[in-house]
């Protein structure tokens, strides 16, 4: 029987490519339920991964929306026997110093990235504590380890849903559920477009270059199913999260110069 995999911001960027690295690698062993805001994006990625042979089902909904979740499970629960892996990824950032933010933007990367986060986290761990197994992997970030200017509310989302994530693994591991956190750092992505975080990456070209969506999206296949806590993308970005836990004062001033 296929496995039934729920994919969050799959209309673009990483969402996307991990929707791809499954059909790609799995073909007809999985069944895709891709979820994101714009149907015609989600129905581009559909079809080509239908190409690739997996089976796909597109979910249009805005996950800043307690109610459109709420409608998304109900779809799961009706459609589908069980939910074999959750890739919780939908996010965005507006990136400008705290005291220029708007309310609005505010208040989108906290109903995305945290309240959204939570809900779907939330209720796909109902479903896989009952079934006995399940996999749901959080999409934070390396900002939800450090601390950048900038990037406020953007750090508090990440290290919000990073804290959930933590305390739900310890939740349902007995259960046979298992929780992963990952934090890339600057991947290319349309999260960077003019558009959306609107961000100079330039400054921080040298130290920490933008790695391609598909070094996360394989990165991500590797550990599905397994019972790794958290990944980084690139690998050696754990060596710069490690050195801000034990040494604040200097990485932050580290991280800042990478900030224009
Ligand atoms: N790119 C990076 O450097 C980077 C680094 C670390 C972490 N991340 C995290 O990676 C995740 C994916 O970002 P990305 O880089 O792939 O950016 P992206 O290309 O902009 O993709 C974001 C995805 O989230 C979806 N989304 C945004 N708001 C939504 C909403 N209200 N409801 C439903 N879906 C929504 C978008 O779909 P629609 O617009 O169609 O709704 C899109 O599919 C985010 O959580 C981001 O914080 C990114």
């Amino acid at each position: 029987m296929s496995k039934n995999l729920l994919i969050t911001g799959a209309s673009s960027g990483i969402g996307k490519a991990v929707a791809l690295e499954f059909a790609k690698r799995d073909g007809s062993k999985n069944h895709l339920i891709l979820v994101a805001r714009n149907q015609t994006k989600l129905e581009l990625v559909a079809e080509e991964a239908r190409k690739l042979g997996a089976e796909v089902t597109t979910l249009t909904a805005d996950l800043g929306k307690t109610a459109e979740i709420a409608k998304v499970f109900t779809a799961l629960e009706k459609n589908f026997p069980t939910l074999d892996l959750v890739f919780n990824n939908a996010g965005l950032g507006f990136v400008k110093e705290s005291y220029m933010l708007g309310d609005d933007e505010v208040e989108q990367i906290i109903d995305v990235n945290v309240k959204g986060m939570i809900l779907v986290g939330k209720k796909a761990a109902a479903i896989m504590v009952k079934q006995g197994h399940g996999h749901i992997i959080f999409t934070s970030s390396l900002a939800g380890y450090v601390l950048l200017p900038k990037w406020s509310v953007y750090c508090a989302s990440k290290w919000g849903i990073t804290a959930f994530a933590n305390v739900l693994r310890q939740e349902v591991l007995k259960f046979g559920v298992k929780v992963t956190t990952v934090h890339p750092g600057p991947v290319k992505t349309e999260f960077f477009d003019s558009n959306k975080a609107n961000v100079d990456l330039s400054a921080s070209e040298k130290s920490m270059p933008a790695i391609p969506v598909g070094d996360v999206s394989a990165a991500i296949y590797g550990i599905a199913y397994t019972d790794k806590k958290r990944i980084f993308c690139p690998p050696s970005l754990s060596v710069a999260a490690e050195a801000f836990r034990l040494f604040p004062k200097f990485m932050e001033k580290m991280f800042a110069k990478l900030v224009k």
